[in-house]
Parts: structure tokens; sequence; C-alpha cells
């Protein structure tokens, strides 16, 4: 369970959406379709962030896939909220480590609509995905940049510690 925290974030709520849809202090239950208007809304700020209009909203999937996923108990997606509208987001998959009896935290999408950035939402929603990671005894969160995206590294250099990797994505036979 999602450690029930409602943070204040520039006068913003910050809410966590995924399985237990639970908001603590404002008493709202967020149901299926509200889960589902979230994440439509949270796909449709990471396809203008990132302009990739076909990855974020060309296939979008239907409210039982929605369902299925935000039930799961590594699916991490957290919303910053002004009023009803999502500002901000991330979504982050908890890793069940095969060496050794823990965890670590990978952040795969994470966007604040541009007119709400620089007000420390991202740094919000990071410090929420912390104290869920502590409590699941996680370790280590980590996330990937890129080169030139000077916003996501500055954030990151002031959150945690550089490494330099090389990426490399293998097709998979016959997929689409
Ligand atoms: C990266 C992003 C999520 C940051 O969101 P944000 O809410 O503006 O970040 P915060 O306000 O919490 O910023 C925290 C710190 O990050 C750094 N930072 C944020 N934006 C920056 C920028 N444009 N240039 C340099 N440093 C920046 C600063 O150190 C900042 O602290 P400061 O405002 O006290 O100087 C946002 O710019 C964004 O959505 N960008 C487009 C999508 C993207 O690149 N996502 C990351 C994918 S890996």
């Amino acid at each position: 369970m999602f450690p029930c925290k409602l943070r204040s974030c520039g006068g913003n709520a910050l809410r966590t959406i995924a399985r237990s849809t639970i908001t603590c202090g404002v008493a709202t239950v967020a149901n299926a379709s509200g889960s589902l208007d979230a994440s439509t809304a949270l796909n449709q700020l990471f396809a203008s962030a990132f302009g990739d209009l076909q990855t974020y909203t060309r296939a979008p999937p239907d409210e039982a896939y929605l369902s299925r996923l935000l039930a799961k108990d590594h699916v991490i997606v957290l919303v910053a909220l002004e009023t009803e509208r999502v500002v901000g987001g991330l979504v982050a998959y908890e890793l069940e480590k095969f060496e050794r009896a823990r965890s670590e935290v990978y952040i795969y999408d994470l966007a604040v609509s541009e007119e709400y950035r620089r007000r420390g939402i991202a740094t919000a929603l990071i410090g929420q995905l912390r104290s869920i990671a502590t409590g699941r005894g996680a370790w280590v969160i980590y996330v990937q940049a890129d080169y030139g995206d000077a916003a996501a590294i500055g954030l990151y250099e002031k959150l945690g510690v550089r490494e330099d990797v090389m990426h490399f994505d293998i097709p998979v036979t016959g997929a689409g």
C-alpha cells in the first residue's frame, strides 16, 4: 500500500492514482473512470512534453488494461494536480532483484506542463516516489536522461549521482 500523503507543491496537490487510488486529506476515492481520466491526461502531457504523439496518444489502452496495470504493485503512477487538472506526473516501476532480496525503482516517464515548470513539481513528484520506495525497502531510484535535455539533467543532478552509460534497444521478433 502506498503511503497515504498529500503533499503541498506550490499550492497543488500531489496524488497517487495507482492501485489504492485514495487521496488522503481530500477524502476523494478515485474510481476506475477517475483513474482513466487522469491516465489519459498524463499520457497527453507526456505526448506534448516529449513531442511524441505517436507513442503516447495514438493507441491508448482501454479501461480494462489500465485498471489491471494500475492494480499491479510494481507499477507506480503519480500525478500532480492543480484542482482536478493534471499538471505533472511520473510513471515508475519497482524491479525486484534476483541476486538479493531488495528492489530498485526505475522512473520511466516524468514530465511537468510547460507553464508549471520551475515550481518544484518534479522535485515533489520524485520526493513522493522516494517515500514510496523507502516504504517498500527499495535501495535506489534511477532514471535516464537524454543528452541536451538540460532541464532533466539539471533536475537529476540536483537529486542524484550521475552515471554515464550506454543504452541499447534490442528488437523483439514480430513486434510491431
Ligand atoms: C524536467 C522537468 C520534468 C522538470 O520539472 P520541474 O517541475 O520544472 O522541475 P523542478 O521545478 O522540480 O526543478 C528542480 C530543479 O531542477 C533543475 N532544473 C529544472 N528545470 C531546469 C532547466 N530548464 N534548466 C536547468 N535546470 C533545471 C533546477 O536545478 C531546479 O531547481 P531550481 O528551480 O531551484 O533551480 C520538466 O522540465 C519537463 O517536463 N521537461 C520535459 C520532459 C522531460 O524532459 N522529462 C524528463 C525526461 S527524462
